[in-house]
């Protein structure tokens, strides 16, 4: 019943186009936004050192267990996954580790695409002049602005899953081999060139010390939960992606060398960002933990220094846009692969995808104004400050701290304070809730899925064969897939609950 749908989508035309395509999908926002605001709310060096180890001891690996997935099956993750767990007599869950993916994608389409919005809003503004000579305030006020205009992000938010649709539809071969081969070694150069700039910043010695001087200290269990679903996330795991992308994968490339060239240039995109961004932060006396405008605020500034910035600053934000537009594909692509093997036109399967995700995107925007005040798991604390009769240190002591599953936090806040105390809120909107759920949940627990899978589950002749490495570097994988990724992704989970 399977069998005709085997390889219906095309194949890359080399291992490169592979290559391009898999680095295309896993650089994104996750590298040049996500990964400097959580590494700066996150406390910096010691995260960065446990993202490092997770890309490393689960994200790797398996990588490498989701192409090998994808190359085998050669269909939408969906189909793969319930053809080989038939033919492994694995219990039927593993059948449904591609619908939990797809759901995943949903969820993570819908914001990533209101989040692209905003770099096309940025190249409007650098080509505008906006940030001429630029401080601090304007880079905050300009953003501000955008954040509270619920129908100009919707706009964005529209044209950007257009475009996204654009390139679907045209299939995966041809809508996006020739933007990644162009775009992807044009984002390096102007990455090298931000860091040049940022190297003779004031703030490039605390920067570097901001990110790679590892106090542990300011390490908590959220951090390192946020530190394992942002590998998965930043490398495209967990949900299909890159399996649907090695549906797509000559027979014949070497998986192993492959992954290790795709994870490793990613990482270094992210690690270089972060380098770029931080110095700015620190010479212009700003806030590391300034969420997700952080990158918003920084780039602008520097590009606001530089001669000619305003015209620099354009090709950045458009680079920036496309190396989005290049991972959100990668995003639609295993629910529309899906919908074309059931006989849909891959057109009208790309509309109805896209809807959907646009759809739910609308409560992302609306996160950022309308709906900000509504927030669920909110934690209320209230405290008032004491000072130590004899040393004369003052402290905070908490004297109440309430939670609730919902709250609007304007109500909660026009509730008067006795004198003296001060209040403490932190809850969740509509977009962090999806953004925590599919990094920090669905996005590991697929993985793990994977893992087990693949590690427990598939004939070692079967993986073996597929994976065509020699035999310690066969070994060595097995080894990490089995007992080490499994166990890393356990642990962390269940200290994160606890
Ligand atoms: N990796 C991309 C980024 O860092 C985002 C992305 C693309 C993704 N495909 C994915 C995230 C699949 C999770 C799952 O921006």
């Amino acid at each position: 019943m399977t069998s005709d749908k085997r390889g219906m989508h095309g194949i890359w035309a080399s291992r490169w186009t592979f290559i391009l395509a898999a680095v295309g999908s896993a650089v994104g926002l996750g590298n040049i936004w996500k990964f400097p605001y959580i590494t700066g709310e996150n406390g910096g060096g010691a995260f960065v050192l446990v993202y490092l180890l997770c890309i490393l001891v689960a994200g790797i690996p398996v990588m490498i267990a989701e192409v090998l997935l994808g190359r085998r099956g050669r269909m939408s993750p969906i189909h793969t996954m319930q053809a080989e767990a038939r033919r492994q007599n694995a219990p039927r869950f593993f059948s449904g580790i591609g619908w939990m993916g797809a759901v995943s994608g949903f969820f993570i389409l819908s914001f990533y695409s209101v989040i692209a919005g905003w770099t096309l809003a940025y190249i409007g503004e650098m080509a505008s002049g906006t940030f001429n000579g630029a401080d601090a305030t304007v880079a905050g006020e300009t953003f501000g602005n955008l954040l509270g205009s619920p129908w100009v992000l919707l706009g964005l938010h529209t044209i950007f899953m257009i475009m996204t649709g654009f390139v679907i539809a045209r299939g995966v071969k041809h809508g996006l081999e020739d933007g990644v081969r162009l775009m992807m070694p044009l984002l390096f150069v102007m990455l090298i060139l931000l860091l040049g700039y940022a190297i003779t910043t004031p703030g490039f010695g605390q920067g570097w010390n901001f990110m790679f001087s590892f106090d542990f200290s300011k390490l908590t269990t959220e951090s390192i939960v946020v530190a394992l679903g942002h590998s998965f996330f930043t490398l495209s795991l967990g949900m299909g992606a890159i399996m649907a992308y090695g549906a797509y994968m000559p027979s014949e490339a070497s998986l192993t060398k492959t992954i290790f060239t795709v994870a490793f240039l990613d990482t270094l995109v992210a690690l270089v960002a972060g380098l770029i961004i931080f110095p700015i932060v620190f010479s212009h006396g700003m806030e590391p933990a300034a969420g997700p405008g952080l990158m918003f605020q920084t780039l602008p500034i520097a590009f606001g220094a530089l001669p000619g910035g305003a015209w620099i600053g354009t090709a950045f934000f458009v680079l920036v846009a496309i190396a989005a537009w290049s991972s959100a594909i990668s995003i639609a692509e295993p629910a529309v692969a899906w919908a074309v093997e059931k006989g849909i036109k891959r057109g009208t399967a790309t509309i109805m995808v896209c809807v959907l995700a646009w759809v739910l995107g609308v409560g992302t925007v609306l996160s950022f104004n309308e709906w900000g005040d509504k927030q669920f798991f909110v934690t209320e604390t209230i405290s008032e400050s004491v000072t130590d009769p004899v040393s004369g240190e003052v402290s905070a002591k908490t004297l109440s701290s309430s939670f609730h599953l919902y709250a609007n936090t304007t109500d909660l806040k026009a509730v008067p304070l006795a004198e003296g105390t001060e209040r403490a809120i932190s809850g969740k909107t509509f977009f962090d809730i999806l953004d925590f759920l599919t990094a920090n949940i669905l996005l590991p627990l697929g993985g793990l899925a994977i893992a087990v899978f693949v590690g427990w589950l598939m004939r070692r002749e079967d993986s073996a064969n597929e994976l065509q490495a020699d035999e310690t570097v066969y070994n060595v994988w097995r080894f990490m897939l089995r007992f080490l990724s499994p166990l890393a992704i356990l642990f962390i989970f269940i200290n994160g609950l606890l």
